[in-house]
């Protein structure tokens, strides 16, 4: 679907429907039908339509087409959120009805931001208009092949409407990954297409480690959840350099999990809670992302990408509870719980990413159950080593109207994980608090001087239904937006 900003409606001759959101306004809260007077003003009189919060009016105008005019009640009252949600919800009930669509928002320009409404909007409307259907074999696509809106301030709108393209094309291309079934998306499919897709990019490089280069790095807790599985086990490097980049640019490493399915091993998941552990990978598909959409903003910053991708699997030679593995960092780990295998190969990538001395790493999984339990499912947890970046991911987060609420973790959560037998265990004592249990077990993983930021998206990452953009089931693509406002507005 694609979006075209145009002055008025007479440069979109080909629409077939409009929508026109408006309000009551003035001394008696008189319905502001701006150029569409003559159309609508009898119309109104003479209806039920009082143009009350909600109501809507549908006629056909001079030119012959069908307009929807909606009102969002009293002028002082609407927010930005509310108009956009409307034209949002408005344009997605039409989208098997109509291919082209316009929607008429000179009205509200003059009461909010018109760069911010054009880009909340455009974006919006992309990944609303998004479909998972590859696998149907009657294809169902909706009709909807274009989305006019009619602004008074066209000409300086490319720049937002560009930046809302390539932020819900990557957000798009995550949920396809999310939501690929994962006898197809096993870990090497996935590893070679994040490679064929990052070789697209510009002042981008691309690594992918193979089993005997995994192996090579001593990378055992990654290994160690691979054990089961058919599919060898794939790490993935992406760097980004700045033109002129110097030992003195700033380095931002991102850091995501990328199970294309967890059973749980050993200690296997109950059936019930199985299905959906296809996207278990979504951290690494967030990262990659934001990582993709954050360069071709041509940051002045280095930025870098690790994927730890595998699947955790049962076999005669799958890891058991009880197993004692070392880490790539030399660090041994007491496995007393297989399905907590996220936290395992994350902490080797980050001991790999630490290899490469950014000043700031980020991480970005489906770690635990436990965020949901915290949390909900609506909200991102973040867990930091530094104020100053939870801070600043706090504020990215606002910007991009995404959920995210700071966790804390403390000095006894640190204790709990410290192993009688080996150096660390993969659990604490019991479930309580496990969110922050698993934080505090990555925290061992990041090397001095380098701040560190965890965000678990077990919540987040599928069916936010809530929100008009996304789907009630399947892969939601949130955080994209966040960590993309960070690498292209945040001071590292
Ligand atoms: N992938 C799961 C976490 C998860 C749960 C993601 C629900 C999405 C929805 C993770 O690997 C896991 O199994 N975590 C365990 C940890 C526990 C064994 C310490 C959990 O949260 O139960
Ligand atoms: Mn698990
Ligand atoms: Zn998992």
């Amino acid at each position: 679907m694609k979006i075209e900003i145009v002055k008025s409606r007479v440069e979109c001759p080909k629409f077939e429907c409009l929508i026109f959101p408006t309000y009551l306004a003035g001394k008696n809260d008189s319905l502001d039908v701006g150029s569409y007077d003559d159309d609508f003003s009898k119309l109104a009189r003479f209806s039920s339509f009082k143009g009350e919060k909600g109501d809507e009016l549908e006629s056909i105008v001079a030119d012959g087409k069908p307009v929807i005019l909606i009102s969002l009640g009293k002028k002082s009252e609407i927010t930005e959120r509310e108009l956009i949600n409307c034209l949002v919800k408005k344009v997605l009930v039409l989208k098997s009805k109509y291919e082209e669509i316009a929607v008429d928002i000179i009205n509200f320009e003059e009461l909010y931001d018109a760069k911010s409404l054009i880009y909340k909007i455009s974006s919006e409307l992309m990944l609303g208009a998004y479909q998972f259907n590859k696998y149907k074999s009657k294809n169902e696509k909706a009709h909807l092949k274009k989305v006019f809106l009619v602004t008074g301030k066209n000409a300086k709108m490319s720049n937002e409407l560009n930046k809302a393209e390539v932020v819900s094309d990557a957000i798009n291309l995550c949920r396809d990954w999310v939501n690929e079934p994962p006898n197809v998306f096993h870990s090497e499919k996935f590893a070679a297409e994040v490679e064929k897709d990052a070789k697209k990019l510009a002042k981008v490089t691309v690594k992918v480690l193979n089993e005997t280069q995994i192996k090579k790095e001593c990378m055992g807790l990654l290994l160690a959840v691979n054990a089961g599985s058919t599919h060898a086990p794939r790490v993935v490097h992406l760097t980004y350099n700045p033109t002129g980049a110097t030992k003195k640019t700033k380095h931002i490493a991102l850091v995501g999990k990328g199970l294309t399915f967890d059973t749980g091993g050993y200690s296997l998941k109950p059936p019930t809670s199985m299905p959906g552990m296809k996207g278990d990978m979504a951290g690494a598909a967030t990262a990659y992302a934001a990582f993709k959409a954050a360069v071709s903003f041509k940051p002045k910053i280095k930025i870098s990408c690790f994927l730890g991708i595998t699947d955790n699997m049962i076999s005669g030679g799958a890891t058991t509870p009880d197993a004692i593995v070392t880490s790539r960092s030399g660090k041994t780990v007491e496995i007393l719980n297989t399905d907590a295998e996220g936290r395992l190969v994350l902490a080797d990538v980050l001991d790999y990413a630490c290899d490469f001395k950014p000043d700031v790493i980020i991480d970005v999984a489906t770690l635990t159950g436990a965020i949901l339990v915290a949390l909900g499912d609506e909200i991102c947890g973040l867990f930091s080593n530094d104020d100053k970046l939870a801070e600043k991911l706090e504020t990215s987060a606002k910007l991009a109207e995404e959920y995210m609420w700071r966790m804390p973790i403390i000095e006894e959560f640190r204790k709990e994980i410290i192993s009688k037998v080996a150096d660390l265990k993969n659990m604490g004592e019991n479930r309580n608090g496990g969110a922050s249990k698993a934080a505090a077990f990555l925290e061992k993983f990041i090397r001095d001087g380098i701040t560190w930021a965890h965000l678990d998206i077990a919540g987040v990452s599928e069916s936010q239904g809530h929100l008009p953009y996304c789907s009630s089931k399947g892969a939601s693509g949130l955080m994209v937006r966040t960590l993309v406002e960070y690498l292209i507005n945040g001071k590292v």
